[in-house]
């Protein structure tokens, strides 16, 4: 079968990420988590402030002066900040609330899709986000725009956050991904949106095999 690259964009929180990985092994595929390299720059951006708020001239000067990598082994991906391997610290609730200021700047996601599109250049790639079928990889052989409600990826990401330790509010989870959802859709540069060839998966009452074999499937074609 030909080397092909897969699509997955979607709202925060609908399991891109989990169903990208398990596509990824099931095909021998790279996954390209797009997501953690803004959370990357989000990260280091905060790091360095020493202000209440986060300026967008402080993180478009912080995403200048930064170098980030993916590295995707073992079926997990780990993200390199200036050789720091920062993969612990990139779904905090704080970096998960400035995303979004930073992710709608243009010199970093110039920056991002840039890195982006040369990970995905000899293909064998499954790669997530929000506007990867929209413009990182608009002629990908599959593209899937993956949702559910948002009742229920908030419970999702509940139970994910809560099994890593943090104590989070679902009420409070539910109005951020609301939030969050908002800015990405909204945003000038690359919103997400769901192409006229993404294939729509609802997914709130689907397992994730269920998910996967879906999306297996579609890429055997
Ligand atoms: O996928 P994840 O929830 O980790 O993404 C975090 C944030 O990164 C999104 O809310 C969005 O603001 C930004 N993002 C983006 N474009 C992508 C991937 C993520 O703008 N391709």
């Amino acid at each position: 079968m030909k080397n092909k690259v897969i699509a997955i964009d979607g709202p925060a929180g609908a399991g891109k990420s989990t169903v990208a990985q398990l596509v990824a092994a099931g095909l021998e595929y790279i996954y390209i988590d797009t997501g953690a390299m803004y959370r990357a720059v989000a990260w280091k951006a905060l790091r360095e402030n020493d202000t209440v708020f986060l300026t967008d001239d402080f993180i478009i000067k912080t995403v200048k002066n930064m170098d980030v990598r993916l590295q995707y082994a073992d079926k997990t991906t780990k993200v390199y900040v200036d050789g720091e391997d920062v993969s612990d610290h990139l779904r905090t609730p704080e970096v998960s609330k400035v995303v979004s200021q930073v992710a709608k700047l243009a010199p970093v996601r110039e920056k991002m899709v840039f890195l982006q599109r040369k990970m995905a250049e000899n293909g064998a790639v499954v790669m997530d986000g929000r506007d990867i079928g929209s413009n990182v990889l608009p002629n990908a052989d599959v593209k899937i725009f993956l949702t559910a409600s948002v009742e229920e990826r908030a419970k999702r990401r509940f139970e994910q956050m809560m099994k890593k330790g943090y104590e989070v509010d679902l009420l409070k989870l539910k109005e951020d991904i609301e939030n969050r959802d908002k800015a990405d859709m909204e945003r000038t540069i690359s919103p997400l949106i769901k192409t006229s060839d993404a294939i729509l998966l609802d997914t709130t009452s689907m397992s994730v095999r269920q998910v996967t074999d879906v999306i297996l499937s579609l890429a055997s074609k």
